[in-house]
């Protein structure tokens, strides 16, 4: 089952400068849910908030009932979530099969010391690891590359290896921050159908995206944020033709054209 996700009058700072001003929404369990507003508006934050990378200064953050908001991104990890980066970072020096791995250890049996030793029940356990992240790699047309190293591989490509790595977490909620950027439009499209997929699978999807023909495709809600405000929320074609939306985007005058 999906987790459910619910932010509430979430706020940020750093040195004064407000990030994000009492954001609230709910992420219902199983929905496809996007994230949208202008460059600066704050959707890169509000995901290192939920993620335990950032630390906000006031408000709650629940998944299902439990509260973590101040928690590390590795208690988060607990509660089920993953994430891609806007900027994927992999070990460059590492193959692209081990980076996937990377993600992989929250569901081993044990800590670090007993993965360390390699005893023979995390052998076996990391054997079926492999063969998961080489099917998932296969599933994203890259099992070609398992054993290639990431500073060979485009950009375009380190996406879909981040986004193998966050899978085989085995997350009940993932956060996407634009995935779509930069790629092709051919890709756009398989990228559409993997997330139907992974919603398919029963995974609740956050999606920040600017590329609203993915946002519509997919997207049962979104919220729009402007200057780290809320400013509505709706289905995307409903974001798509509020003055507001079009004024954050492309100023008052073509807000007033429009109306
Ligand atoms: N670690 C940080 N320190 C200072 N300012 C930050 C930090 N992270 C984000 N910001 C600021 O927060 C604002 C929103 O940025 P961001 O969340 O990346 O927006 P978006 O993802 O919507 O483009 C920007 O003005 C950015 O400079
Ligand atoms: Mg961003």
């Amino acid at each position: 089952m999906g987790a459910r996700l619910a932010v509430r009058d979430v706020s940020l700072q750093f040195g004064g400068v407000k990030v994000l001003e009492d954001v609230s929404f709910t992420v219902e369990a199983g929905q496809i849910f996007g994230l949208v507003g202008p460059n600066g508006a704050g959707k890169t934050s509000l995901f290192n908030c939920v993620s335990g990378h950032y630390r906000p200064s006031s408000g709650s953050i629940t998944i299902d009932d439990d509260e973590v908001l101040g928690s590390p991104p590795a208690t988060l990890a607990r509660h089920g979530l993953a994430r891609t980066f806007q900027h994927p970072a992999l070990q460059l020096h590492a193959t692209v099969l081990e980076n996937v791995l990377l993600g992989a250890h929250s569901r081993l049996p044990g800590g670090p010391v007993e993965w360390s030793l390699r005893l023979p029940r995390t052998g076996r356990s990391e054997k079926a690891l492999r063969q998961e992240a080489l099917e998932l790699l296969d599933g994203h047309g890259l099992a070609w590359a398992a054993r290639t190293r990431a500073d060979e591989l485009s950009h375009g490509l380190h996406k879909g290896v981040e986004l193998c790595r966050a899978l085989l977490m085995k997350p009940r909620l993932l956060l996407l921050d634009e995935p779509a950027a930069g790629l092709p439009h051919s890709e756009v499209e398989q990228l559409i159908e993997t997330v139907r997929r992974v919603r398919d699978d029963d995974i609740t999807v956050v999606i920040v995206e600017h590329n609203m023909g993915l946002i519509s495709a997919l997207t049962d809600r979104v919220v729009v944020l402007d200057h780290g405000r809320k400013l509505m929320e709706g289905s995307a074609v409903e974001a798509q033709a509020d003055p507001r939306v079009i004024e954050a985007y492309l100023g008052k005058d073509a807000a007033d054209d429009a109306a």
